[in-house]
């Protein structure tokens, strides 16, 4: 059974794009960076090492976009991704709390700090704070991804602050991992705060800047961000600096820039939603990001056949610890998600 071993990692798929292929797999905006992050770039001056830390204008940019904070309680990384690992082989051992569905790369960053996940069940996609309540006990820390990959879900506001507090009594770390906190559709990003929080951020998904890797990770709690630089500064040493000034670039963009790519973002969350739904699969309805969840018969059966018969990437729910589910990420043009949705009604059929 060459499906099985053929569909182990979604590595198979990752920026495979061309040949008429249609993918709904990478959570890659297709939308253009803004004009701001290209211009005025100075590279000659960016050819020597960089403080570990990340470049101060930034950091100081950054920093008023997180009241009465300042630059030295941000770290500037490649990407989100790397903010997490740091994070976690910053805190060190005991049990980290995570819904599931989750993101295919918290439960890997998390074993290899040497801590171990443990899994929160979800009711209609979103945290049940009762399960929560009960799991959270002896654990170190809490990881919270809203609005979520890969349920698209928004946590409620009191959900958010039950857990802030919550976690502050019990001394409990909460990772705050925000990267789509600009997509929500209905509401402002509610913003987790207080001395056991970190919040992780990037670049990749507001600006559409993936491929230029530049996260951060934010803590009030100095000793965090102290023990995050001293690892990274034996690993990855300073973040690619024409990437820093890109970002910093990105920042100087006019509002409007993030409030078009959400409305356009809505218009696709519709057209996606309403076409599975015709299709009779049953999803949640995405609040923020660009990922829907479907339920399906027989999931990898599908999603080879869409690749291999239909052209079309699409991911298997398992890696994200949903096994009767399938992944769409519909960061891709209207057309194209119409011409997906046709090739996938026609594999429904044929399966
Ligand atoms: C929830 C979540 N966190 C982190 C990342 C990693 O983002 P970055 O490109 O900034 O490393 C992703 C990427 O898809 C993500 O979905």
């Amino acid at each position: 059974m060459n499906i099985i071993k053929n569909l182990d990692s979604p590595s198979i798929f990752i920026g495979k794009q061309g040949n008429g292929i249609i993918s709904f797999g990478s959570g890659q905006p297709d939308l253009p960076p803004p004009k701001e992050a290209i211009e005025g770039i100075d590279i000659r001056h960016d050819l020597r090492y960089g403080l570990i830390q990340g470049e101060v204008v930034l950091r100081e940019a950054l920093s008023k976009e997180y009241p009465t904070s300042t630059a030295d309680n941000f770290v500037i990384t490649n990407g989100a991704s790397e903010a997490l690992d740091l994070i976690f082989r910053a805190i060190g051992k005991g049990k980290v709390l995570l819904p599931k569905p989750y993101y295919y790369s918290y439960p890997p960053i998390i074993k290899l700090a040497g801590m171990e996940p443990v899994f929160l069940d979800l009711k209609e996609g979103r945290i049940d704070l009762s399960d929560f309540n009960k799991k959270v006990k002896d654990c170190k820390a809490v990881l919270i991804n809203s609005p979520s990959n890969p349920t698209g879900r928004v946590e409620a506001i009191e959900t958010l602050k039950e857990i802030e507090s919550l976690t502050r009594k019990m001394n409990i770390y909460i990772i705050s991992d925000e990267v789509y906190k600009d997509l929500i559709y209905e509401r402002e990003n509610y913003h987790i705060k207080g001395e056991h929080v970190i919040t992780v951020n990037s670049f990749s998904k507001t600006y559409a800047m993936c491929g230029v890797r530049v996260g951060y990770l934010w803590s009030s709690d100095q000793s965090i961000v102290n023990k995050t630089i001293a690892i990274k500064t034996h690993t990855s040493m300073n973040t690619n600096l024409v990437a820093q000034d890109m970002a910093l670039g990105a920042m100087n963009a006019p509002k409007e820039y993030i409030i078009n790519q959400k409305k356009i973002w809505r218009q696709r969350r519709d057209s996606i939603y309403h076409g599975l739904c015709e299709l009779g699969l049953d999803l949640w309805k995405p609040e923020g990001a660009f990922y829907v969840l479907p339920k399906v018969k027989k999931p990898k059966e599908l999603v080879w056949k869409l690749y291999n018969d239909f052209k079309v990437i699409t991911y298997l729910g398992e890696w994200f610890g949903a096994p009767d589910r399938i992944r769409l990420s519909y960061a891709l043009d209207q057309n194209e998600i119409e011409e997906g949705l046709s090739r996938i009604k026609q594999a429904l059929k044929e399966l």
